[in-house]
């Protein structure tokens, strides 16, 4: 399964460059689905959920490869609506397909999707808005039936803005007679780069990054060669491991105000940080100081990024409190960083944190893909050797985690 071995203590110093963003890359593969022209990803992380998505692709009968860093995808070969059932539970995008099936095949079966196990995560909102498309859904014992003979535009307001249902009735609407408006939508920046994707193959939406987005229905799409945008989610890990190791850092290749909140939570704890276009400087402080934080939809504090602002907070002096608004069991890692010393309590969906000056070394087990990397961070601070196991989780999201880490500076290894 994969550890790290890690000897912390050690200052981070240098530059990296960021992967292309994993949120935007996922809806982006199942949205080629939406032409037939060859469909490039330029600069495509190699990352575990990528293969995965790869292998429900060439599973449906698409052609796609790895050219360099770019994705090719060649959908015209697509010949299946039905994803596998092993294949769709490795993670949890698969469910992108639904809308995408449907708009290319007007049917698809699609398996229940597996994913981090971070809650319920259940796909009611994806199912209505299907429905209210006038697709015919049932459920099967492994997963769910779509039939769309008869798709038409509507008007939906989102219960909740979920990233996933917002990404997926946009890829059902794209091809749609008509106009459909969805009201209460994400806002993510991910969600503006799908649109931005998807206009570039001729799609006509409107109103991305705003609260209601307008699709007006258009016959075909084309192929198209995208560059998605910076992971904000890597950078704002990577900008954590500086204010807790100490030591400086350019990242480049990310806009600056997808992690603003972010960076706000940084410079109140102890870091400098200045941007200059597409590059954050971090230099760390002396003094880390407690926050608090409160995860929510874009723009708020994004729960990708909490587990690591979490062992931020456990070497910060004194009192920081974290509330988890988003899933509803994303305190996996609490109970791993208790292994380094830190000392926290959970009360339903806020933790408070008492600081501890720093970590002792200690065998952790990552749970879950960013918690886990929150582990590493830990790890990172500990002197002596740590080891975190099961770093599958990790690898489903950061590509070449441990090679970017050593590169600047830190003393890690991996053992299979
Ligand atoms: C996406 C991101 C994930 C991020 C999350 C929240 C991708 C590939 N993944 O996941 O990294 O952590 O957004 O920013 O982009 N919900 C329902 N019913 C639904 C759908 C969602 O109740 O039909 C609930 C979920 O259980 C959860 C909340 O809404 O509590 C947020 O989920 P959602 O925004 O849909 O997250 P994902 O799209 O799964």
């Amino acid at each position: 399964m994969g550890k790290y071995v890690i000897n912390g203590g050690r200052k981070l110093s240098g530059k990296i460059t960021v992967q292309s963003a994993k949120n935007s890359v996922m809806p982006m593969m199942a949205g080629s689905l939406l032409t037939d022209d060859p469909v490039v990803i330029k600069k495509c992380p190699k990352i575990a959920d990528v293969f995965s998505m790869l292998n429900i692709l060439k599973s449906l009968g698409t052609v796609a490869f790895f050219e360099n860093d770019d994705l090719v995808i060649m959908p015209k070969y697509t010949k299946s609506n039905k994803t596998e059932k092993n294949q769709a539970k490795a993670l949890r995008s698969s469910i992108f397909l639904m809308g995408a099936l449907v708009s290319r095949f007007k049917k698809a079966e699609i398996s229940l999707p597996g994913g981090c196990d971070i809650g319920e995560r259940p796909i009611d909102i994806h199912v209505d808005l299907l429905k209210s498309m006038g697709c015919e859904i049932s459920q099967t014992t492994d997963g769910i039936n779509c039939v769309g003979n008869k798709l038409k535009c509507c008007e939906f307001r989102l219960p909740f803005a979920s990233v996933g249902a917002t990404e997926n009735a946009i890829l059902a609407a794209v091809k749609l007679n008509g106009t459909t408006v969805l009201k209460n939508v994400a806002r993510e920046p991910e969600i503006i780069d799908l649109v931005c994707f998807l206009r570039s193959m001729g799609a006509k939406i409107y109103g991305e990054g705003t609260k209601t987005i307008q699709i007006e229905g258009v016959k075909k799409l084309r192929g198209t060669e995208y560059q998605p945008i910076g992971d904000r989610v890597e950078a704002g890990t990577f900008l954590t491991a500086v204010a807790i190791s100490g030591g400086e850092l350019e990242i480049k290749g990310i806009n600056s105000e997808n992690i603003s909140s972010l960076i706000h939570k940084l410079c109140e704890n102890s870091c400098k940080i200045t941007v200059k276009n597409d590059i954050i400087y971090i230099k760390s402080g002396k003094t880390r100081k407690p926050f608090s934080l409160v995860t929510g939809p874009y723009p708020l504090f994004a729960t990708d990024l909490q587990a690591q602002a979490m062992t931020l907070a456990c070497l910060s002096e004194g009192q920081s409190v974290i509330r988890e608004n988003v899933f509803e069991n994303r305190f996996r890692h609490v109970e791993e960083l208790k292994k380094f010393g830190a000392d926290i309590k959970v009360y339903g969906r806020a933790a408070v944190i008492n600081g501890v000056k720093e970590f002792i070394p200690a065998n952790v087990y990552a749970k879950d893909l960013r918690g886990g990397a929150s582990l590493v961070l830990g790890a990172l601070n500990a002197k002596g050797s740590s080891t975190v196991f099961d770093v599958y989780h990790i690898e489903r999201g950061y590509a070449d985690f441990d090679l970017k880490l050593r590169s600047i500076g830190a003393d890690i290894t991996k053992i299979n």
